[in-house]
């Protein structure tokens, strides 16, 4: 089977505040979704990469994407939520994807994965028979609080993960997932894998690879991407 990337970013980034969307804010010199165009289209194991818009997008023609040209594809179909602009990419790519082909949905917001960890991800999940997820242990302590943020309970954190992305899963199988979870709308694609009963494989990562949200992390993910370890 072939690997495909598809790129959710029909997101309005409103925990960032201000008018440009999130995936369009300047990081290091290029708008924040560049970052991981480069690293899945520049993976000569990743044939082609879907970035999903919004069709009112006023942005993507704003920047020159030719470098990406012959490995890059644009769909205007972005939905309300997240998981109904990975479907919709997901059925438009049905033309050019088999039904076993790896997809990895990798969010714009991600910008600092590195080689080595996308490597590990299709090297790992590509030899389980569901795929996977990049993700990393919960480091620090949990507290369960009630409504006035009064401690009930500490949880222990053994077993626990953070789901990250890439996720990659074959592509009948989570375009069926995501149709079967309509109603439920999930936060990422291995829930809705999960509710038709499979268990996706965990290949870890590390917190390089986190999500850009508040304005802060900008600076963040500007000296991780100035100082790659790879
Ligand atoms: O908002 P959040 O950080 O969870 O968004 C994760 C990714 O999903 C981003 O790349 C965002 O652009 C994308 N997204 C989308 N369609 C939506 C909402 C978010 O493609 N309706």
């Amino acid at each position: 089977s072939d690997y495909y990337a598809l790129i959710p970013a029909a997101g309005s980034g409103a925990r960032m505040g201000g008018e440009l969307p999130k995936q369009y804010l300047d990081l290091a010199g290029k708008p924040m979704i560049y970052h991981a165009l480069r690293r899945l289209a520049g993976s000569p194991r990743i044939r082609r990469v879907y970035v999903v818009i919004s069709p009112e997008d006023a942005y993507w023609d704003d920047y020159d994407w030719r470098e990406f040209a012959p490995r890059l594809s644009v769909l205007r179909c972005g939905g309300a939520a997240r998981a109904d602009s990975v479907r919709n990419g997901l059925a438009a790519m049905a033309e050019e994807v088999a039904e076993n082909d790896w997809v990895l949905v990798h969010d714009a917001a991600r910008p600092c994965l590195s080689a080595a960890q996308l490597e590990r991800l299709l090297d790992e999940a590509g030899a389980d028979p569901v795929g996977g997820l990049l993700a990393v242990p919960v480091a620090d302590t949990l507290k369960r609080a009630d409504a006035g943020r009064h401690v009930c309970t500490t949880e222990p954190r053994e077993g626990l993960w953070q789901a990250q992305t890439p996720q990659m899963f074959r592509h009948a199988m989570l375009l069926q997932a995501l149709h079967q979870v309509r109603d439920a709308v999930p936060t990422d694609e291995a829930r809705a894998i999960e509710a038709l009963g499979h268990r996706p494989l965990l290949v870890v990562a590390d917190n390089s690879n986190f999500k850009v949200t508040y304005p802060r992390d900008l600076y963040l993910a500007r000296l991780i991407l100035e100082n790659p370890d790879d």
